[in-house]
């Protein structure tokens, strides 16, 4: 039996997640915690909001008193911690908010875990979901590894890193039993239009401008949601305490190539001439700090658990087109 505390269980990945694991664990109590930003939103758990096992609480993981009231009050025995503000752009602006919840946030949890379950935490896991973002940017060759320099240039991504090393500062000196993933991008239904793929889609479906950062050469590591969380499940059950783990999607594209993409599969399925849409696309200003190129060598998780990314990118990105042609 155990009690699994998953935060921001509104947004994209989390509530991808939350469904996962109260389907798959019958007997385990699911709770959902999420303060429901802008980025979280309950409609992403329809499906499951009546099962028995899923119970949803509105906490700000910053609220540190409700937070360990929960963990006593429900005997919370694991935490798969993904709340966060997570959107690079607006960490240029709201650098503060970032550091609010992405390094306070986790530090109020690693807290409640140390002050309300017990040593030598035999039956407990923190596992700290992460990004790539933390090692900062290649140039055309190599990938990132678990031992590679931690180089975060936005302030999400210097957020994450804070955040990581208070994971793991926990684990070296309080010996709380943590693990950590670093993921490439996700991209999948249920993710929020501000994020590059549904801000494409977004913008094809309503006939707007797509806006393209600098000249679009940026490379980013594309994986589909579903993938990481196999990858996260695998993680949780069987990873090795005190491990970091890359996780990485095998599928490199530049954002304008990702884009020309996306076009000419949404023209083929709404029957448009080809390149019908490509008139849509417009360069604007780079984004500040922009990295140039994020992939990942995910060896150690293929070696040590036997993951690796399974959905082909093309059936992965035609499902997400349908989802969002469907919704938005
Ligand atoms: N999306 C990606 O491509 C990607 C890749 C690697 C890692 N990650 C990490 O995975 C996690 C989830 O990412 P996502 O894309 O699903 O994010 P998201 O923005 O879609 O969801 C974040 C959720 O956290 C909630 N939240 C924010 N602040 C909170 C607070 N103070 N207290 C409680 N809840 C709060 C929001 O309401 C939202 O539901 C993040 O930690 C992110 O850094 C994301």
């Amino acid at each position: 039996m155990k009690n699994i505390l998953i935060t921001g269980g509104a947004g994209f990945i989390g509530s991808h997640l939350v469904k996962r694991f109260v389907k798959n664990y019958p007997n385990y109590n699911i709770y959902n915690v999420d303060s429901l930003t802008y980025a979280g939103d309950l409609n992403n758990l329809k499906e499951i909001e009546n099962k028995k096992n899923y119970n949803f609480f509105r906490i700000d993981i910053n609220n540190h008193d409700e937070i360990i009231n929960l963990f006593k009050s429900k005997d919370i025995s694991d935490v798969i911690h993904l709340a966060a503000e997570s959107h690079v752009d607006k960490s240029i602006e709201s650098s503060y908010e970032f550091a609010k919840t992405n390094v306070l946030g986790t530090l109020s949890l690693l807290e409640a875990c140390r002050k309300v379950w017990i040593e030598p935490y035999q039956n407990n896991i923190f596992y700290h979901i992460s990004t790539d973002e933390v090692y900062g940017s290649l140039g055309l060759d190599g990938s990132f590894n678990e031992k590679s320099k931690y180089d975060p240039n936005s302030p999400y991504s210097a957020s994450k890193a804070s955040s990581d090393h208070f994971v793991r500062s926990y684990y070296k000196t309080h010996k709380l039993p943590i693990l950590i993933s670093n993921c490439s991008n996700n991209y999948g239904p249920f993710q929020h239009k501000e994020k590059l793929i549904p801000n494409i889609l977004n913008s094809l479906i309503n006939r707007e401008k797509i806006p393209i950062y600098g000249d679009g050469k940026n490379i980013r590591d594309w994986l589909f949601v579903d993938d990481h969380c196999d990858a996260i499940e695998l993680i949780f059950k069987e990873g090795l305490v005190g491990q970091t783990y890359n996780i990485g999607g095998d599928f490199e594209i530049s954002n304008i190539d990702l884009a020309h993409l996306i076009i000419k599969i949404f023209d083929q399925i709404k029957s448009n001439p080809a390149g019908f849409s490509e008139k849509l696309l417009e360069f604007v200003d780079d984004r500040a700090g922009h990295d140039f190129r994020y992939a990942i060598d995910h060896n150690k998780i293929t070696k040590e658990l036997g993951w690796r990314p399974k959905t082909n990118f093309n059936d992965g990105i035609n499902e997400t087109i349908n989802w969002y042609l469907k919704k938005l």
